[in-house]
């Protein structure tokens, strides 16, 4: 695969502009013309969830932020994070970030965690979100906040940075080679499935305690409820068929259910993925990252250990049993759905589209435009076969100064219910806010898809927008990252 050439999306000066680039890459990507103020902008309506309003159209996203204390509780800059969220004039709050349901699941050492010790530090969470949006909007009518709920299965960090803890449902040909876990390394029994499950019963409760209005029951990127949908080599109560790869799901939900009745329930899925891609070795160069190629070969087909995948080209979604997913959420009575895709591990170009790669990715092997508009596409596709269910829609943030015109317009044409923001709101918080407003659009603080915001933590740093936040620019923090990044990709293009 050679390197495509990528249009730099900063550059592009205008609408003009960026509809010629959408044509020379054959994209259709909706995008209003002029940006409308609420209360007449789409971004501005409410929509009713199971009686609960939602007062607008915009979802902050969860972004999991490395900087716990070591024992799962939120420190000034977690809570710094959850302000901005509340800045952001958002009325859905979408978990904030991923809290894991016991230690062991903890993706990285600084991870929160939901358990007694914790329930202050979560609930000063909440407050200090409700407060600032208070301060920005004037008022929390409207507003919906809910509490992501994971384990992290395969991606276990819970002690040191350095010291993968993996716990797997079933022995994947690639991931396993990745982690360098032996054909006989143990996977999760179905008793400490059971176990695990509880956990998310009990933290679930205790977010309902605190008065969160909903948990999401994560499903997405290669985490523990995502392995679950794709374990057809397992055997017993929790693989094989679709019923069993979903009892995972169904027992969380009851047990949520009973010990919870008034919590609203969300899911959080990948709604398709791909195999895992790694830079190509052939047009890696010191310093230089090669562009990404799938690491899939004859052998491996058809291919059994994807969700969303095409069995006899992997590179491709299929999304077959995606459609089932939907219709059991629809039989359990949950309607808010947050789709993404792929994983930020193992195909980040995939799930977070970026012009540059975090320092464990690769280049680009497509336009990032492609990768939006690909979630885009499927979320559409799912929200027509779905139209009882209330769809948040993820990626947008590559978009860049488009992103609010973008906005506007598939929210107009039903493409999706909610905007979903991801690394824009670690940049600039208040971008759709500001075009409801009528405020102008501060460009400095658009995201630039830098992707700082991944390689700090795969670095164990805190996440955060180091090129343009001063918050973190100018910390020591900041400091560290320059220095790692040039040597992470030194060492791996040198692999
Ligand atoms: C630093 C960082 C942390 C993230 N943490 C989470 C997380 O905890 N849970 C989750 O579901 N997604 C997480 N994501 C994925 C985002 O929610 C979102 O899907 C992704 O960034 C694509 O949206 P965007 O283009 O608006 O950034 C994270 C993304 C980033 C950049
Ligand atoms: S570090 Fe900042 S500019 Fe870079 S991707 Fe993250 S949020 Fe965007």
């Amino acid at each position: 695969m050679t390197q495509p050439r990528i249009l730099r999306l900063g550059s592009v000066k205008d609408l003009a502009q960026f509809e010629a680039h959408l044509d020379s890459l054959g994209l259709n990507i909706p995008h209003d013309r002029e940006l409308l103020r609420a209360p007449e902008s789409p971004l501005a309506h409410r929509l009713l969830w199971n009686g609960l309003p939602i007062g607008n159209r915009i979802c902050i996203q969860p972004m999991e932020g490395w900087d716990g204390t070591a024992d799962g509780n939120p420190s000034p800059n977690t809570i710094r994070r959850w302000q901005r969220f509340g800045q952001s004039g958002a009325k859905l709050i979408w978990g904030g970030e991923a809290v894991a349901v016991c230690h062991e699941g903890r993706a990285n050492p600084n991870q929160l965690v939901a358990a007694a010790h914790t329930k202050e530090g979560l609930a000063l969470l909440r407050s200090t979100l409700i407060e600032e949006h208070r301060n920005t909007t004037g008022s929390t009518d409207g507003l919906v906040i809910g509490l992501q709920l994971t384990h992290s299965g395969r991606s276990c960090r819970p002690t040191t940075k350095n010291k993968a803890e993996p716990r797997i449902v079933y022995h994947h040909p690639i991931l396993d080679r990745r982690l360098g876990l032996a054909s006989d390394y143990p996977i999760l029994t179905d008793s400490e499935i059971r176990n695990i499950i509880e956990a998310f019963h009990r933290a679930a409760k205790m977010a309902w305690n605190l008065g969160f209005d909903f948990v999401d029951i994560k499903h997405c990127h290669g985490y523990l409820g995502h392995e679950f949908l794709s374990a057809r080599t397992r055997e017993g109560r929790y693989g094989g068929n679709f019923e069993n790869r979903t009892r995972f799901l169904r027992e969380v939900v009851s047990g949520i259910r009973s010990v919870a009745p008034g919590l609203q329930i969300g899911v959080r899925l990948s709604a398709f993925d791909t195999v895992p891609f790694r830079p190509d070795p052939a047009l890696s160069s010191p310093g230089k990252l090669g562009p990404g190629i799938p690491e899939i070969n004859e052998e491996l087909l058809p291919y059994r250990w994807g969700f969303g995948v095409d069995p006899q080209h992997p590179t491709e979604p299929d999304l077959d049993e995606t459609v089932r997913f939907l219709r059991l959420l629809e039989e359990l009575d949950i309607r808010l759905v947050n789709l993404t895709a792929g994983s930020p591990y193992y195909n980040p170009h995939i799930q977070r589209p970026a012009l540059y790669p975090p320092s464990d990715g690769y280049q680009p092997p497509e336009d990032p435009l492609l990768g939006v508009a690909r979630q885009m596409e499927i979320t559409r596709r799912l929200k027509q076969q779905f139209p009882k269910l209330i769809f948040v829609g993820s990626a947008y943030s590559y978009l860049q100064d488009f992103l609010p015109h973008v906005a506007q317009a598939v929210l107009r044409e039903e493409w999706t219910d909610f905007i979903g923001l991801g690394r824009m709101v670690l940049a600039y918080p208040e971008l759709l806010w500001d075009v409801l407003e009528g405020n102008p659009m501060q460009r400095k603080h658009i995201c630039r898809t830098f992707s700082d915001c991944t390689t700090a933590p795969r670095n164990g740093l805190p996440s955060g927008c180091y090129p343009l936040d001063d918050y973190y620019k100018d910390s020591e923090a900041g400091e560290q990252l320059k220095k790692l990044k040039s040597k992470a990709v030194a060492e791996k293009s040198m692999v």
